[in-house]
């Protein structure tokens, strides 16, 4: 048997990464605003057909056309990340994401493309997170935020150099379990809550507060952005062992508007409404600073309400 040598330079120069020219660039932009950041698995398929690539291929391809809906005044630093997710058909989607920063405003307060990425997966039925292609290294604030995902263990983080699984990037780690917290973020407890008098009545609020993830605090919140002509746009708590990468519900659903590639301005936003859990409230200061940093804030309206488990 004769072994075929293989040179690997002459492969590497032969293999130049699949890449989309301006044109499909903007095109698959406009496709995903309509769509509010996310590709179907029939979305996938039929760009892998139409371009002749393979679904790793595209997905590092459209990592440019992520960074694309980054919101960055402060540091012009244009990330993009999308979360590879399944739903809850078993069907594998792309949640897109990209840093939203906030002009005057605490530096903390920025939403990391990584978090918005992850975010749009969770609050858009992904079962579980199996990767994320990111324009850029992870910082250590997102690997920590990573870190509390229930594939955590087997994360695949593909750089537009090369891969790595997020043990490599966060060795000897501290997580959930150092706070004695089995849950994670992904783990699809269906919540055995509920308000008690609550004076408002959006349905989809309340469920996303409901299961909002706060093993740390209990403060069950969320919050809806209303537009004047767009549609709605919610936000749920994400709450972080290390407690500061915590994605707060106001931040949650700004990214989330922000990748259907609107500006946030009076014209455009109606209304915010945060909706938090009595006794446990955390997020009032937090929404004021964001909304801060915007002229002309919308109308803010502020709920507490009363746990009562069912
Ligand atoms: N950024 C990310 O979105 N992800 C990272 O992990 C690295 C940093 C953003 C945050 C801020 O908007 C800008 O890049 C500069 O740090
Ligand atoms: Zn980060």
């Amino acid at each position: 048997m004769t072994a075929t040598r293989i040179d690997a330079s002459k492969l590497a120069q032969n293999s130049e990464p699949f890449s989309f020219n301006d044109q499909q660039k903007n095109s698959l932009f406009a496709q995903l605003k309509q769509q509010r950041g996310i590709l179907s698995q029939t979305d996938i398929s039929s760009l892998c057909q139409q371009f002749q690539v393979s679904q790793l291929e595209l997905l590092k391809a459209c990592v440019p056309v992520a960074s694309l809906f980054s919101v960055a005044p402060i540091s012009k630093f244009y990330v993009g990340a999308i979360a590879v997710g399944l739903n809850e058909q078993g069907e594998t989607n792309f949640y897109f994401g990209a840093n939203v920063e906030f002009s005057h405003q605490a530096l903390s307060l920025v939403v990391h493309a990584e978090q918005s990425a992850i975010n749009n997966a969770w609050l858009n039925g992904a079962q579980a997170v199996q990767r994320i292609a990111i324009s850029d290294a992870p910082c250590g604030y997102c690997r920590q935020f990573m870190n509390e995902l229930s594939t955590a263990d087997s994360l695949e983080i593909l750089l537009p150099e090369r891969d790595f699984n997020l043990h490599e990037l966060l060795p000897y780690s501290f997580g959930p379990k150092d706070l004695g917290n089995d849950a994670c973020l992904f783990s699809h407890k269906q919540s055995d809550k509920q308000f008690a008098d609550l004076t408002i009545d959006d349905a989809k609020l309340i469920q996303l507060a409901l299961n909002a993830y706060v093993p740390y605090t209990g403060n069950f919140s969320a919050v809806k952005l209303s537009t004047f002509t767009e549609g709605d746009f919610y936000g749920s708590y994400a709450e972080n062992a290390a407690y500061s990468p915590s994605l707060s519900p106001l931040q949650s659903a700004l990214s989330q508007f922000y990748l259907a590639g609107l500006s946030f301005d009076d014209k455009t936003v109606k209304s915010i409404t945060l909706l938090e859990t009595q006794g446990a409230e955390n997020q009032y200061e937090v929404a004021k600073s964001v909304l801060a940093s915007f002229a002309n804030p919308p109308a803010f309206e502020h709920y507490i309400a009363k746990l009562s488990n069912a």
